[in-house]
């Protein structure tokens, strides 16, 4: 893992937004996993001003998120199709029919997580995947307890995740129970996992995750296994972190010499 400590969550959206961007301009078919919540916002915002100020197209982009809640259709002004429309797609020339959500909305949850699941297989896989991280420990809505084995389901969200989500709902009751979400295996198979955290509050998730034991009570920590992650946290998120002084160290490394720089962490 490539543990990333920046000063604030502003430097944290930018580092996130240039590895996006890097991956486009490498690839302009790029299949670009997203999230959605707080987290990503900042790293929206200056992916916006990226293809603002220097043309990057996205024009043959492919996008595929995470996750939907269960049992809402894409219009609904709460769903994550109206979010992803608010926070990105309307300011970048993605192409809609590129842009990929599971729907909340469909009568069989099992044949909409297969055609999701085979949207992702059709497309060549997910170069990048973004990620957010619960304050529990989930990646996507992968609860404490999701297989690690996992594909696209639909999972009951935990109380924490209702209680986290409520701000966006305007209370917890009003928050759906479930949401479709990729698994822990999906999001696994995407080329590049870049798992992004700011605050206080997912300091305990981040140290679980990234030093903690392989577990499925923590779905994060299955991306040590993965061979290519890059975690980038703010000051905050990375409190309890016991090896900082050496993520440090080794981001100094990587800046004064890419020689021996190498895609596997
Ligand atoms: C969102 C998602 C979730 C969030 C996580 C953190 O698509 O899959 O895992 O990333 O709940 O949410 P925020 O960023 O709002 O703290």
């Amino acid at each position: 893992m490539r543990v990333v400590i920046e000063a604030n969550v502003q430097r944290v959206g930018e580092v996130a937004a240039e590895i996006l961007a890097a991956q486009v301009r490498r690839d302009p078919r790029s299949v670009l996993g997203l999230a959605t919540g707080g987290t990503p916002c900042g790293c929206y915002r200056e992916l916006i001003a990226i293809h603002r100020r220097d043309g990057l197209d996205f024009s043959q982009v492919r996008t595929f998120n995470l996750d939907e809640y269960w049992g809402i259709s894409p219009d609904h002004p709460q769903s994550y199709h109206t979010f992803m429309r608010a926070e990105l797609f309307q300011y970048l020339n993605l192409c809609p029919a590129n842009c990929h959500l599971p729907r909340g909305d469909a009568s069989d949850s099992i044949a909409e997580s297969e055609r999701y699941e085979r949207g992702i297989r059709d497309a060549g896989g997910i170069d990048i995947q973004l990620l957010g991280l619960g304050r529990n420990g989930h990646i996507g809505f992968n609860e404490p307890g999701s297989s690690l084995a996992s594909r696209t389901r639909v999972k009951h969200l935990a109380r924490q995740t209702i209680d986290d989500n409520a701000r966006f709902f305007g209370a917890p009751e009003l928050v759906p129970r479930s949401a479709i979400t990729m698994g822990v295996q999906t999001i696994l198979d995407a080329r590049h996992c870049l798992l992004l955290a700011t605050g206080i509050s997912k300091a305990g998730a981040i140290a679980a995750a990234v030093e903690g034991p392989v577990t499925a009570a923590i779905p994060a920590s299955a991306l040590q296994l993965h061979p290519q992650v890059t975690v980038i946290v703010d000051e905050d998120a990375a409190a309890e972190l016991r090896n900082r002084e050496y993520y440090l160290l080794a981001e100094q490394g990587r800046r004064e010499s890419s020689e021996y720089e190498s895609p596997q962490h």
